[in-house]
């Protein structure tokens, strides 16, 4: 008999904790909502104790977004698991989800607690919770490298205090997929489980996340934690993408189904990929760009004739539709508003504005406004935010022998910021020139260029990885002009910046050294 797999999605939580990912509030409700979409099980929205920001995100989440279970992560503390709740109670479904670590290596030198300490604090910890909610999750970090026998007796500690579901974490990525299902039959054996779920969270430092997934559901597991495009701490999590997928293809085989609405895997990788500046290996499993693609002679002959010889899914079943063409240069914003929302974009009135002329702009330069044109505009309007700096105008210019220089006006709550600057090239030039209108100096550590579509007008789509104050920020940005996409991604990743408190922080830190 096929077996249900919950899928507990953590892109906005242990994806979130990725270097460079700083998603402001409307990005994470984006991404929550096509999560929905997807039919997760459960949404892992984000760690609210950790700053302001994660704690109203985390909130909007549970007041809009309808159907998965919305959990928030808390150490096993009272304190944020108070957080947890206040962010999590407006939800229909929510789910508090604490943790402590449980090897001997984490006990000791970083929680400097004696097991014991650590037993009765995952005890406290899922009772208090369950004062809030009956949905709680419990667990066992670094729980592949913890005495199993501890494990057993930790786990049956919280199921006892009331926890619903028990998560067994290779938090650094360390087990082997043959040993990692060997434990979880262990637990299954020497705990008892009563109603409670046993789950898996695994890490991909050696590449065996997904490998460890699948075989942990094999030895029995009821839920898998995974992250969109592999998203998370280090080397990532366990891909959704993956996961889900392997279970589709080798159903027969695995005996096993998720409730995931595959379609939407394409759109959940696209969109988490714009809005965190991450962008997919082209060679990544299911959702690489060359995932469909046939290159040798051999291959492209045999799918010519029938896809199944060199294809074991269908690029529909992850919703990727190749050449669908949108709208032309005599849509109007009606048109455009309503295209936009079917494919799931909600914009505010200047939001929609902005977008419209933009859409107006490269229907002139293009004779063709497809699909990925779109996506872009609307990602990039919601990565605008209204408060902070917006770029209102550039001019920049070159030519060989010339010294590169460029102009530019910033705006800010409706001040102007002007600026020029010479550079190295017409980028750097404007680079300069915003920082100094912007006045915050910042370092260069990537920047990336690719074309969102084919041809020599497509988009171009900047992403740029700054350092600021000793902190990375990711900036992307989009334009069929790459100097002013350039300009985009930069003054995108200040405004992550300074909405990340990075920059308050420092004036804090020179206000106590005076
Ligand atoms: O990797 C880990 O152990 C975690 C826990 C908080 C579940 O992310
Ligand atoms: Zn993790």
């Amino acid at each position: 008999m096929t077996r249900r797999i919950r899928i507990l999605d953590t892109t906005l939580r242990d994806g979130e904790q990725s270097p460079g990912i700083n998603l402001n509030v409307r990005e994470k409700l984006e991404i929550a909502e096509q999560l929905a979409r997807l039919e997760v099980d459960v949404i892992e929205a984000g760690f609210p104790v950790s700053s302001p920001g994660d704690f109203e995100a985390v909130k909007g989440i549970a007041k809009n977004v309808k159907g998965p279970v919305i959990c928030a992560l808390a150490r096993a503390d009272r304190n944020d698991i108070d957080w947890a709740w206040e962010s999590i109670m407006f939800s229909e479904r929510p789910r508090i989800h604490t943790f402590i670590s449980t090897s001997e290596l984490h006990m000791k030198h970083q929680l400097k607690k004696t097991p014991n300490q650590v037993l009765e604090m995952a005890r406290d910890a899922v009772a208090y919770a369950r004062k809030y909610v009956e949905n709680v999750e419990f667990s066992c970090m670094d729980a592949t490298r913890s005495d199993p026998e501890y494990l057993y007796k930790i786990c049956q500690a919280a199921i006892k205090a009331g926890a619903s579901v028990i998560n067994i974490p290779d938090t650094v990525g360390y087990a082997l997929p043959v040993e990692f299902a060997e434990l979880l039959k262990n637990i299954k054996e020497h705990v008892d489980m009563g109603d409670a779920t046993l789950s898996v969270h695994c890490h991909n430092d050696l590449g065996l996340a997904v490998a460890n997934s699948i075989a942990a559901l094999g030895a029995g597991v009821d839920q898998v934690e995974c992250a969109i495009n592999g998203l998370g701490e280090r080397a990532g999590n366990c891909s959704l993408e993956e996961v889900v997928m392997v279970i589709n293809t080798r159903k027969a085989s695995l005996q096993l189904a998720t409730g995931i609405n595959t379609k939407e895997i394409f759109q959940a990788s696209r969109l988490v990929s714009m809005l965190t500046g991450y962008n997919v290996q082209p060679n990544k499993a299911v959702v690489g760009e060359n995932a469909f693609a046939h290159e040798s002679g051999i291959h492209q002959d045999g799918v010519l004739k029938d896809r199944t010889t060199y294809e074991i899914m269908k690029p529909q079943d992850i919703g990727l539709m190749e050449g669908e063409l949108y709208l032309g240069k005599h849509s109007g914003r009606h048109a455009l508003k309503t295209k936009l929302e079917e494919m799931g974009f909600y914009l505010d009135d200047k939001g929609l504005e902005r977008a419209f002329i933009r859409f107006k702009e490269l229907a002139d330069k293009k004779k063709e406004v497809a699909i990925k044109d779109l996506e872009a505009i609307a990602l990039d309007e919601i990565r605008t935010l209204e408060e902070l700096f917006q770029l209102e105008y550039m001019q920049s210019s070159s030519g060989s022998g010339a010294i590169p220089i460029a102009a530019i006006r910033l705006s800010k709550e409706g001040k102007g910021y002007d600026a020029t600057a010479t550079g190295d090239g017409q980028v750097d030039a404007v680079c300069k020139a915003i920082a100094k209108a912007s006045k915050i100096p910042a370092k260069l550590v990537s920047y990336t260029v690719s074309a969102i579509t084919h041809g020599l007008d497509a988009m171009g789509d900047v992403t740029i990885k700054l350092q600021i104050e000793g902190h990375e920020v990711v900036g992307r940005g989009v334009s069929p002009d790459i100097i002013e996409a350039s300009a985009r991604a930069y003054v995108n990743a200040i405004n992550r910046a300074i909405q990340k408190g990075i920059l308050e922080k420092k004036r804090l830190k020179q206000k106590a050294h005076k």
